[in-house]
Order: C-alpha cells, then structure tokens, then sequence
C-alpha cells in the first residue's frame, strides 16, 4: 500500500506518512537558554523576552526559558530575575535550569512550575560544568529534586555526555544507564539525553534507548549537529517510539563548559522532517523561521539552520 501523500504548501516539504513513527512529538525549545549561553555577546534581556514571546507564537509549547545559575558561570543568562516575569504570562511551559537549592529558591520565587537539573555521564564535564565530582552533582540535586517535587513542581533531569566526551573519549552505555537511573530514582519526571558534542550514530541512540528501558513517555533526546548527525539520531528515536524532543531554533547554541559543542539540532530543521513525515508539532514553520532570521540579524551573523536559510534566503 502506498503512503497518502499531500502536495505541500510552498516552504513546506510534502508529507508522506511512515508506518511505526509517532503521530505526534513535543519539541522541547532550547534556543533562549541553551541557545543564548553560549553567545560572545549578551542578547539584551528585552530582546530575549521577545524571542521567547515569538516562539510561544509560532505554536512551541516547552520554551526552556532561562538558567537560574551562578551568574559568573553563564554570564550571558545572569538576567534570569528580570527576564523570566516579561514571559511567564504566556500560556506555554516555561522550564529553568537549576543546578542547586539557591537556583532552585531563585526559581520557587518567581514562580517557575518546571525546573531541570543537568547531571553529566562523565566524571570531567560534571567537574567542568559543576565544579563537583559526579556523585557530588547527584548528591546536589537529590535535596532540589525532593523540594521540587514536594511543591508540585515537574522536574526534568538532563544528562549530558551520553555517547562521548571530549576528555574522556567513547563513554560506555552502563555508565549512562547509571546516571539515568540514579536521576530517575530520586523523582526526576523526564529525562534529556544530551550528545552534548554531537558524537552519536543512530544505532548508537538505539543501543541506549533499549539499554535503558524506560517508558518511552519519560525520554527525550537532546542532539547537537556537530558531525550533521542530529536527524539521522533524532529519527532513530523515533522509531524507538520517543516523542519529546529537544530542539534549538535556528540551531543555537553549544555548551559553554565544553569546546567541542557546536550547535544543537536546529528546530526548523526538525520540524521540516516531523512535518514530511506527517508528525503534528503544532509549529508553524514560517513563523519559526521569521522569528530565527529575526534573531541572527539581532546577533549578527547567520543561522547555522539549512532550513533557515533556505526558507529566508540568508546569505
Ligand atoms: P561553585 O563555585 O562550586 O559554587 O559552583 P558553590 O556551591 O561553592 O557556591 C559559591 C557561591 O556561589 C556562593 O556564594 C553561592 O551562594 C553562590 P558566596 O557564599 O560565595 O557569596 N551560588 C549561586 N548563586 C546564584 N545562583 C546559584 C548559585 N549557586 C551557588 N544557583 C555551581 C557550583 C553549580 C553553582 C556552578 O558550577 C554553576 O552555576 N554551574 C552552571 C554551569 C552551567 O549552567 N552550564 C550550562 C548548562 S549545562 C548544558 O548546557 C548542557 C545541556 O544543555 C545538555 C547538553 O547539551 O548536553 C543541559
Ligand atoms: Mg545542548
């Protein structure tokens, strides 16, 4: 049997179905924290408010939206007080990264309903990002995961690292398994495996998934596009039935404790897959690509998105 097919509207791919994929995938935006950490420059906390507003417009429910962190560690979010009630009217999911008890008392006071900490796999970036050995970082969040919950707060549990390091090369799949478990045993709602330098092939992602066996409900994968990998894995993902995904609109970002972290998988390009295999995101396209052309020329340089610039003719 053939799959239905439609003909697209100009700037969107033609959607042909594939049997076994979910029907629908929630993008977990990054762009305005993940993203905006890793920029040189800092983007204006007004400019910010407007991205987030912009992305909530063009149909992304989880806008991660800002880092409750040491302000001398990510200089570049040190304006999560200001910015976080310029958008937390807005009727999407607002999550904040929070790495201890004094992010987590930050957030509580403003009011955040959703929260991640952010465990690594490996022994030298928890020291890197945390300044703390692993079982140190695990020991750190135990106490913000057990508050959060008792608040009736979602938390998410990060954990980066997860198929290479760049200190410590390949990283074993039991190890990552470790650390998940750990996460999830001490409440966390959901997990994000991070390929925080983008190292991972699909069947890769496939061996962990399956390693890790957890409902597929409690996943989401986090791809950056260093080696042009991130939808080839994504797909994979997929077909292991994982429907949260982790996006960056106009693919920005890296991670600032880790050299070799280019940018994260970009949303449009995501979304120009989930679309031509016929998977609702609730985004609109055009809307998203406007919203990243918008945020390049406010930064400067063009987006590292194929879609984008494909679809707003950027040099
Ligand atoms: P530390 O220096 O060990 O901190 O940093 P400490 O616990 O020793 O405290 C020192 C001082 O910092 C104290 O102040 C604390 O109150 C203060 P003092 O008593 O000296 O005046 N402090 C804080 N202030 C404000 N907010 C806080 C806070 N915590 C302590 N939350 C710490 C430890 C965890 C704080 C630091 O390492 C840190 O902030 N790290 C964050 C690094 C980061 O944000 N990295 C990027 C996110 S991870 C990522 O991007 C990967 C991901 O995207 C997935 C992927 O791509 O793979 C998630
Ligand atoms: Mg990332």
């Amino acid at each position: 049997m053939t799959s239905p097919m439609t003909v697209p509207e100009p700037g969107l791919p033609m959607t042909v179905p594939e049997p076994g994929l979910p029907t629908r995938v929630r993008i977990h935006e990054v762009g305005a924290r993940d993203g905006l950490q890793n920029e040189k420059s800092t983007v204006p906390t007004e400019v910010k408010a407007e991205f987030v507003r912009r992305l909530a417009e063009a149909g992304l429910t989880t806008i991660e939206a800002t880092s409750f962190v040491h302000p001398k560690w990510v200089p570049q979010l040190a304006d999560a007080e200001q910015l976080f009630p310029q958008v937390s009217d807005l009727a999407v999911d607002l999550p904040v990264l929070v790495p201890n008890e004094r992010g987590l008392d930050r957030a509580l006071a403003l009011g955040a309903t959703r929260v991640a900490v952010f465990a690594s796999a490996t022994e030298s970036f928890a020291k890197a990002n945390l300044n703390r050995t692993l079982d140190e970082a695990l020991a750190m969040f135990e106490p913000v995961v057990g508050r959060a919950k008792a608040e009736g707060v979602h938390v998410r549990g990060y954990l980066s690292m997860c198929f290479g390091d760049p200190w410590e090369g390949a990283v074993p799949v039991p190890q990552v398994v470790r650390v998940c478990r750990a996460l999830l045993d001490m409440g966390c709602d959901e997990l994000s495996l991070g390929d925080t330098i983008g190292v991972a092939t699909p069947g890769h992602v496939r061996a962990l998934l399956t390693e890790l066996d957890v409902p597929v409900e409690k996943v989401g994968v986090h791809f950056h596009d260093t080696y042009g990998q991130a939808l080839a894995n994504t797909y994979a993902a997929l077909q292991h039935g994982v429907t949260t995904v982790d996006a960056s609109a106009g693919g920005l970002g890296g991670c600032p404790y880790a050299k070799s972290a280019t940018g994260n998988l970009a949303t449009e390009d995501l979304v120009w897959m989930l679309q031509g295999l016929g998977i609702d995101t609730g985004v609109d396209l055009g809307r998203l690509v406007a919203t990243s052309a918008w945020m390049a020329e406010h930064l400067g340089r063009p987006s590292p998105s194929r879609t984008v610039r494909a679809l707003s003719h950027q040099e």
